[in-house]
Order: C-alpha cells, then structure tokens, then sequence
C-alpha cells in the first residue's frame, strides 16, 4: 500500500475532517429561506435536543465553548479575586475563562495516563480562595467528576465541566456532563459534532440556565424571539451587564443534523481507535490513550507517547494516582491484554504501582533518558526507534498529517508567570502525538499512518 493517487502523488491524510453531507446543506437553505437567520426557533430546539441526549435538565447554546465556559464562570459566582484549579494540559481557552471574570488560573497537573485532571492533583491545587473547578475531559477521555465533587462539594467548591471535547463519551453509564452541575461544549470542526463555531452550556439548576440565559443576549429582559413574535413588544430591561454570546440559526440547523449522527460517529471512532490501540500496544515504545474504568471516550483525539529514552525504569510514579486509573473496564481492547495499560507499563517499567508515593514526576522523566529513577528495577524499559519530532516528520514525509500532543498552558507566554512546574503536563506535551482519525476515514488509510508507526520501531 503507497496511498499514492492516480497520478502517482501521493494522497493527504488529515488530522481530522469534519463529517458534513447534504443534511445539513439543506438544513441551512431551509433556515435561509425562512428569513429568520439570528438565534431564534433553530437554536432552541437544538437546545431541547443537545439537553435529551446529554441527559441534562437545560441547555443553553452559544457562539463558542470559551463563551459558555465563561457564562459559566459567571453564573457560578465566580469573581474578581478567587482563584479558579485549572489543568493547564488543555487548550488555552480553559485557563482563559478563568481571567475573563478576574479570578486567577491556578495549574494543576494531570494524571499520566488519562490526561485528566484528579481528585489528588485538584486537592494540591487548592487555595482558601479557590470557588471553581475547570475539569476537562481531555480528547473525549471522561474525567471522574465524582472524585473531584468528592474533594470540592464539601468546601462549596464549584466544578464546573469543560466538556468540549467529550460529547458521545460516557462516564459511569450516562453521558459526559450529565451528572455535572453545569458544562461547557463545543462545536468546533476539530470536534465530534461542529456547528462551524458553536458552543453549549448544560446545567442542572434552572436559576442558572435563566440566566445565563439572559446574559448572551444582552441580560436583556426580553429575547429578541420573543419581541419579534408580538407586534406591539413588551419593553425591555438590562438589569445587568451582559454579553453578545448567540449562535445563530443557521449554525443551530447544522447542530440538529450532526447530533442525530453522534451515535454513529462515536462507533466508528472507536472502531478506528480500537485498530490503532491494538497496532500500538505491538510497538515497544509506544503507549495509546484509552478509557479509563469509568468510562468510554469518543476518541476525538487519538494521542500516543512516545517513549524514546534509553529505558531505565522505576516502580515509583504517581501522586497522580497515575497506573490505579488504568483502564480496567469496557475499553477498546489492544488485542494483547485486557488492560489497556500495556503500552503504559513498557513505558514505565513495571507499570501499574499500587503504592502510594509522592513523587509524580519520577517515572516520567525515564522516558525522557534524563531521569533518575527513584526506586529502580531491573527490567529496562523498551524504546521506539524515535522521538516523537522524529515521528511527525516521518508521518509527514508519508502525506500523514499529525500533531502535537495537548499544549500546557501555563508554558504560554501569556502564563508563564505563574512559575508552576507540572512533571506530568510537561511529559505528555513534550513525548505526545495526535494520529489522524475521522469518520470517514478509510482502512486502509488507517494502515498506512499504522506502516509508518510500525517503520519507526528500534
Ligand atoms: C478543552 C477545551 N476547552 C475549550 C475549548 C474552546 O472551544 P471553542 O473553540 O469552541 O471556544 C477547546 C477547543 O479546542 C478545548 O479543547
């Protein structure tokens, strides 16, 4: 297979593509010719769909995933002066919300293995000003919102759930967000389901829907809907300073149709995913994200470490709790073993430690070969023929297009005063990579971005 075309150059293979079709082409032409194109009955009845299938008690939609995380920030009664536990492995726009209200992003560091912010890392993080919680569920990857309410309901800690990775991935048998006290989500194209631009905020308290509801229009007292469909209008109050956060119709119209394909978007992700995790966990060297035990992912983005050092290894990692997550439930099988933790315990050694320690960086500056290992073993760890640099460029030279693992943001300029070290985020940024995967995606494009990985083994 040389995945060359016709003429003999060879054919490119995106990170992603979104899935449009006809559907929504006539979808959008309907909302044209209605004549109604700003937020209007479109948007609310993706609204009442968007909140069926998330199993949550409201929706509210807006122009972005960063809109409905600050909405949300605002809603909470997050203000000027608290500090608001963020993971810095995510895009910017987490940290970002947070400054918008005039609190401070405080960085906490993630789990090795599911990317994902954690009960341990969030209770480190904490401060006496500290009023939010932004859990991400990084890639599709559920966090468990549980443990972290655990930590933060208590001390009236509000998590709130950035979610915009996640819809179609479950989290102990229900929908993503379902359980959380309020979400974020987006439509982006690099997510599963894209409405162009276009974000979600859910919630399970009607005060907070209302207004929030109210804020990205304005905080007018009467919706725009609402005066365009009484002829003589009710007049309008603005009890508070509000936003121009709406989506449109005609982004709503295409929201409809892709929802109703989530479903089988998600099968055929994790059909897609389960070909790599079984290609992966062949590969010394090589780790693949996969579920965690309480949960199922979309896998909107496929990552894969790359551990390219010299392999000493150790039995001491975490404080991150990181191999107790491992997956150990319905997860996509690697082929090899139950546990989707192989390519986890070659990376690290002898793997899945019980133990309780404190250091969460240990085991991962192993795979980096600079690292001392703070209780060695024997077995040295196996390596991949090359760093992950080395792999985008031979995935590049083959027409792959991949990326980078997830960014830390507290590395950004924009946050690099906040001085904070995160072993684990620096890890996985620095040794991750992001493979190609789609819906429409074919086998044996698959396998060709599957040559160039089994090409780079040592
Ligand atoms: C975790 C996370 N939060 C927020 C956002 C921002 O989403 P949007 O582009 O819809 O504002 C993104 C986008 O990549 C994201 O990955």
């Amino acid at each position: 297979m040389n995945g060359n075309g016709e003429d003999g150059s060879m054919s490119r293979i995106n990170v992603m593509q979104p899935w449009l079709g006809e559907e929504e082409v006539e979808a959008v032409t309907e909302v044209l010719r209605s004549g109604w194109v700003a937020q209007g009955p479109r948007v609310a009845e993706f609204e009442d769909r968007f909140a069926d299938s998330q199993q949550a008690a409201h929706a509210v939609a807006t122009s972005s995933c960063t809109t409905a995380l600050h909405l949300a920030l605002v809603v909470a009664g997050v203000r000027s002066g608290d500090d608001v536990v963020v993971p810095s492995f995510s895009f910017v726009a987490t940290a970002n919300a947070a400054v918008y209200v005039g609190a401070r992003p405080v960085f906490a560091d993630v789990s090795p293995v599911t990317g994902n912010l954690t009960a341990e890392t969030v209770r480190a993080a904490l401060t006496p000003a500290t009023s939010a919680v932004i859990l991400v569920d990084q890639g599709g990857v559920p966090a468990d919102l549980e443990a972290i309410r655990e930590v933060c309901d208590p001390l009236g800690i509000v998590v709130i759930e950035d979610a915009a990775c996640a819809a179609g991935s479950t989290y102990r048998g229900r929908p993503v967000g379902a359980g959380a006290e309020i979400a974020a989500w987006s439509f982006h194209p690099r997510k599963i389901l894209t409405t162009g631009e276009g974000g979600m905020l859910t919630t399970s308290r009607a005060d907070w829907a209302a207004r929030a509801r109210r804020l990205r229009e304005h905080a007018m007292s009467v919706s725009a809907a609402d005066r365009h469909a009484s002829l003589v209008s009710p007049p309008e109050s603005y009890d508070e300073v509000g936003f121009n956060f709406r989506m449109t119709d005609l982004q709503a119209a295409v929201g409809i149709v892709q929802l109703s394909r989530l479903p089988e978007v998600v099968d055929r992700r994790r059909e897609l995913a389960a070909v790599y995790a079984k290609a992966v966990a062949e590969i010394d060297g090589l780790r693949a994200v996969a579920d965690p035990a309480w949960g199922t992912g979309n896998f909107q983005s496929f990552w894969v470490e790359v551990c390219a050092g010299p392999g000493v290894s150790t039995s001491s990692i975490t404080g991150a709790s990181a191999g107790l997550e491992v997956g150990r439930g319905t997860g996509v099988s690697t082929g090899s073993a139950p546990q989707v933790s192989a390519g986890f315990e070659m990376c690290r050694g002898t793997g899945v430690s019980t133990e309780p320690t404190t250091g969460v960086s240990a085991g991962f500056e192993v795979c980096r070969g600079t690292g001392v290992a703070t209780r060695s073993t024997a077995g040295a760890s196996p390596a991949y023929g090359m760093d992950r640099e080395g792999l985008l460029r031979a995935l590049a030279e083959a027409g792959i297009s991949a990326r980078r693992g997830i960014m830390a943001a507290h590395r950004q300029p924009a946050y690099v005063s906040s001085g904070v070290s995160l072993p684990v985020t620096e890890h996985l940024t620095d040794n991750t990579l992001i493979l190609p995967l789609f819906h429409q995606m074919s086998d044996s494009e698959q396998a060709r971005v599957v040559d160039v990985l089994r090409q780079g083994r040592r």
